[in-house]
C-alpha cells in the first residue's frame, strides 16, 4: 500500500472526517525560485496541487474544501503576476469545469468578484450556473477576497436592513453576522491548511475559523497533494477539540 493509501485506511478507521477544510495556498514563488524559474510557473504547478487536492477530497469525502487563490492584496502584484494569475483561473476553468461537474462538484467563487475582468468573469460565472445543482463536493475558490472586507460589507448590510426597518438592532447577533458572509452556506471550517511554513492567517476566513484547528505543513504548495491532505486530516483526527470548554 503507498503512503497515502495507507494514511487514507487509517483516517478512516481513526475518527471523524473534516467537513469542512480550508487551505491558504502559499509557497508557489518560492516553488519556481528554487528552481531558477519565474514565479508563474510556480503558480502553474500550484494549479496541479489544486487538480490533485480536488480530486483527494473527493475521495476522503470532505464535504467543503475552501481554496485562497487570490486575496485582495494579490492585485498589488506586478501586472505581469497579475496577468498570469488571471490567464491560469480562466485555464483552469476551461480545462476543469466539465470534469468537475461530471463528478458532482459544485463550484463557487468567493471575493469581490466585479474586480475581475470580463473574460474571467464570464468563466467564473459560468461554471457556477453549471455547477449549482452538485452535491458531492462544495469547492469554494476564494478570489479577490479579504476577510476584513467581507466583515465590512456584513455590516453595511446590516446596517441596510436596520436602516429600513426590517431589522431591529436587538436582532443583530452572530447568526446575523455569519449569514452575510460570502460563507453564510458552508458550516464553519473544522481544519485550515497552510503550506509553506508560514504561521500566518494573512486575512482568511478570520470570522468563520473561531475554533478551527490550524495544521501549518512545511510544504510548498507545488508540491502538496493527497498524502499531505490525509496526513493533514491524520493530524487534526489527534487534537482535542473542545471548543473552549473542558475535555469529556
Ligand atoms: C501563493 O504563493 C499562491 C498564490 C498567490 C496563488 C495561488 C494560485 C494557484 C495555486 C494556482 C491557480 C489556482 C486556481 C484555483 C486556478 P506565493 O506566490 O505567495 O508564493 P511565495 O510566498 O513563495 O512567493
Amino acid at each position: 500500500m503507498g503512503a497515502a493509501a495507507e494514511l487514507l485506511a487509517q483516517m478512516n478507521g481513526q475518527g471523524a472526517i473534516p467537513r469542512h477544510v480550508a487551505i491558504i495556498m502559499d509557497g508557489n514563488g518560492r516553488w519556481a525560485r528554487e528552481r531558477l524559474l519565474p514565479r508563474p510557473v510556480g503558480h502553474r504547478e500550484g494549479m496541479k496541487s489544486v487538480r490533485a487536492v480536488v480530486e483527494a477530497a473527493i475521495e476522503a469525502k470532505i464535504e467543503v474544501l475552501s481554496l485562497f487563490a487570490f486575496s485582495q492584496e494579490n492585485w498589488q502584484r506586478p501586472a505581469g503576476e497579475v496577468s498570469a494569475l488571471m490567464s491560469l483561473l480562466e485555464e483552469y476553468i476551461q480545462k476543469e469545469a466539465r470534469e468537475l461537474h461530471e463528478r458532482g462538484v459544485r463550484v463557487v467563487f468567493l471575493g469581490d468578484l466585479d474586480r475581475l475582468g470580463p473574460v474571467q468573469r464570464r468563466a467564473v460565472d459560468g461554471v457556477m450556473s453549471l455547477t449549482a445543482a452538485n452535491r458531492t463536493l462544495v469547492l469554494n475558490l476564494f478570489i479577490s477576497y479579504g476577510s476584513r472586507a467581507e466583515l465590512v460589507r456584513a455590516a453595511r448590510l446590516i446596517a441596510e436592513d436596520v436602516a429600513a426597518g426590517r431589522l431591529a438592532p436587538e436582532q443583530v447577533d452572530e447568526a446575523a453576522i455569519s449569514a452575510r458572509l460570502f460563507t453564510a452556506d458552508c458550516p464553519d471550517p473544522d481544519l485550515l491548511i497552510r503550506t509553506s511554513g508560514e504561521m500566518r492567517i494573512s486575512n482568511f476566513l478570520l470570522w468563520q475559523v473561531a475554533y478551527t484547528e490550524l495544521v501549518i505543513s512545511p510544504v510548498l504548495w507545488p508540491d502538496f497533494g493527497r498524502t499531505e491532505l490525509f496526513q493533514a486530516i491524520v493530524d487534526y483526527q489527534s487534537r482535542d477539540r473542545r471548543f473552549g470548554r473542558v475535555s469529556a
